[in-house]
């Protein structure tokens, strides 16, 4: 709980995912540590060595530049306008050729490269319900052998669920997303905490999964 707390303590996303919405809340993002999802991601992972990560409404970058520096080349999207321009000035210069940058909507994303590890933090429920199963099915399509996927989505029980552009899931249905990978953790939060706007019921599916 505290872990949650502290991973949104510093922004705010209780309105529809207009551009001022996420870029405050990127803007933020920058003294916090890397997600530990993504970390634990990396680590079940193993080394970059130059293979193709993707990081998924990659924000303020922070996930991007951990990848980059565990030495992956990276995929970064983010529907968010000057995002090319924010992950240019803050990549390391090494990393030169190993990043690209897609600012485009999920729905509107054409193909991902094939890769060994997908990560998308608290990104994917901003998909409208109707685009999420074709969307996801691209996802697991460019997942490749042994390719990690780790990913937050939110429950039913969250207590923004009646937002109807944004996608939720019952846990049997989270779980049933993975039904065709080794799943390595489903962690389940679900309880009353705060946001920038007061009280809220958090619901959310911590998940990391490896294609067999
Ligand atoms: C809550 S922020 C999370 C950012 C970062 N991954 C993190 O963990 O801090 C959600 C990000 O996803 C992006 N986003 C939201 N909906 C999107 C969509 N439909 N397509 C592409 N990006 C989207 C936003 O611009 C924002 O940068």
């Amino acid at each position: 709980m505290v872990r949650r707390a502290a991973e949104w303590k510093n922004g705010s996303v209780e309105s529809h995912a207009g551009t001022k919405v996420w870029r405050e809340y990127n803007a933020a993002q920058a003294d916090r540590p890397v997600r530990p999802l993504c970390l634990d991601a990396m680590a079940l992972a193993g080394p970059g060595q130059g293979r193709q990560a993707v990081d998924l409404g990659c924000g303020a970058g922070k996930e991007t530049l951990a990848m980059l520096a565990a030495g992956w080349r990276v995929h970064a999207v983010d529907s968010l306008p000057g995002t090319r321009n924010r992950l240019r000035a803050i990549a390391p210069a090494d990393a030169d050729g190993r990043l690209s940058i897609e600012v485009r909507t999920f729905q509107d994303l054409r193909a991902l490269p094939p890769s060994d590890l997908i990560f998308a933090g608290y990104s994917l429920p901003f998909i409208h319900p109707d685009r999420f199963g074709r969307f996801w099915a691209g996802v697991l399509g460019a997942l490749g052998s042994r390719g990690v996927l780790a990913v937050n989505l939110f429950g039913d029980r969250d207590s923004w669920a009646d937002i109807p552009e944004w996608n939720f899931h019952t846990e049997a249905q989270a779980r049933q997303l993975f039904a065709e990978l080794e799943l390595h953790k489903f962690e389940v939060y679900d309880a009353d905490g705060q946001s920038f706007r007061g009280p809220k019921h958090w619901h959310i599916y911590d998940v990391i999964a490896r294609k067999p």
